[in-house]
């Protein structure tokens, strides 16, 4: 009679029932008066007995169990008991790397895989280290090839306008060779359109040893761009001018886009420049106190938004710093 009066019990909400755990299993519950009847049944019905008892305990326990079960989750939902517990739950959005920190760790790694290990400097600094040990003295008009913002409190300070800076810290640093990356953002005092803005983000490359050749120059460059864009990509290098390397170039990749049929990205030539690059001038080792009859190396260095416009075939820098969610979120890679 008792668990059918159990079975027809609905207890909502923890009053009930704790009121529900007293009677049956409390102290003084009828569970326990039932166990106290034992004494007075006959020996020879005292096994039946205790196995209908001890059934009835258990039934009555986990009924006790599963209600107050039932009662905890609809708390925590803030429902009664009319919750529907087989409902999927709601899903956590998950954030995406933003595309230039994609790209960038992915040039990273390509070059570690060739023992290049990863330096970073500051993004405030000297003349002297963005410039003038770069072989860009004082009113050098090579100066105007970068755009700068100096700082109004000390005009000696400016914006790194290349991560080049890091290249001089690392040599001064005197611990050869050396065989570094320089991931970094820098600044230009350039109009904002698609094609150009104010900061980007660069990766340049620094290779000092005794017999650096401009052969390994090439090699490096050559099987970087084929890990990153494939093995069917071409390379050529075109004479160029920087200060700070003698000779000078600019690499090309052939156009991924249109195969060197002609398109809008390689302005109908089949290439795009990717990158400048040199062997490093002699007096900008000397600068750093480096022996320039015992060392040679080579540079370069390259924009990230450039090359990560090309592998995802983006057609404005503006979108990389605007933040919308809709471009962020297409870029789902896990690097
Ligand atoms: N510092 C150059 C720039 O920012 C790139 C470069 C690096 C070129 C090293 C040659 C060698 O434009």
């Amino acid at each position: 009679a008792y668990k059918e009066e159990i079975a027809a019990l609905q207890p909502n909400g923890a009053a009930s029932l704790e009121e529900y755990r007293i009677r049956f299993l409390g102290t003084k519950g009828i569970v326990k008066a039932l166990f106290a009847e034992m004494k007075n049944v006959p020996a020879d019905r005292k096994k039946e007995f205790g196995a209908i008892l001890n059934d009835f305990k258990v039934f009555a326990e986990e009924r006790y169990d599963s209600w107050k079960a039932a009662l905890s989750g609809a708390e925590e939902s803030g429902a009664a008991s009319d919750t529907d517990l087989t409902l999927p739950g709601d899903p956590l959005p998950l954030g995406s790397r933003h595309p230039i920190s994609l790209v960038r760790n992915e040039i990273l790694s390509i070059f570690r895989r060739l023992g290049f290990s990863v330096s970073e400097g500051p993004e405030i600094e000297d003349d002297w280290h963005n410039f003038s040990a770069l072989n860009l003295p004082e009113n050098h008009p090579a100066r105007d090839m970068q755009d700068t913002f100096y700082l109004n409190q000390n005009p000696d300070w400016l914006l790194r306008t290349h991560t080049s800076n890091v290249q001089i810290r690392e040599m001064q640093k005197g611990k050869l060779p050396i065989r570094i990356v320089t991931p970094g953002r820098v600044y230009r005092n350039e109009t904002i359109s698609a094609r150009a803005h104010c900061f980007f983000h660069q990766v340049e490359g620094l290779y000092i040893d005794e017999h650096v050749s401009f052969a390994d120059l090439k090699q490096t460059l050559y099987f970087f761009v084929q890990e990153l864009f494939g093995r069917d990509v071409k390379i050529r290098f075109r004479p160029s001018y920087f200060p700070f390397t003698e000779p000078s170039a600019e690499m090309d990749i052939s156009c991924l886009l249109c195969n060197g049929k002609g398109c809008n990205v390689c302005k109908h030539t089949g290439w795009v420049e990717i990158l400048g690059c040199g062997m490093v001038h002699p007096q900008v080792l000397e600068n750093c106190g480096i022996d320039s009859n015992k060392y040679t190396g080579f540079a370069f260095g390259m924009g990230i938004e450039r090359i990560t416009m090309l592998k995802y075939q983006i057609n404005d820098l503006r979108l990389f710093s605007e933040n919308d969610v809709r471009f962020l979120q297409q870029f789902t890679s896990s690097l």
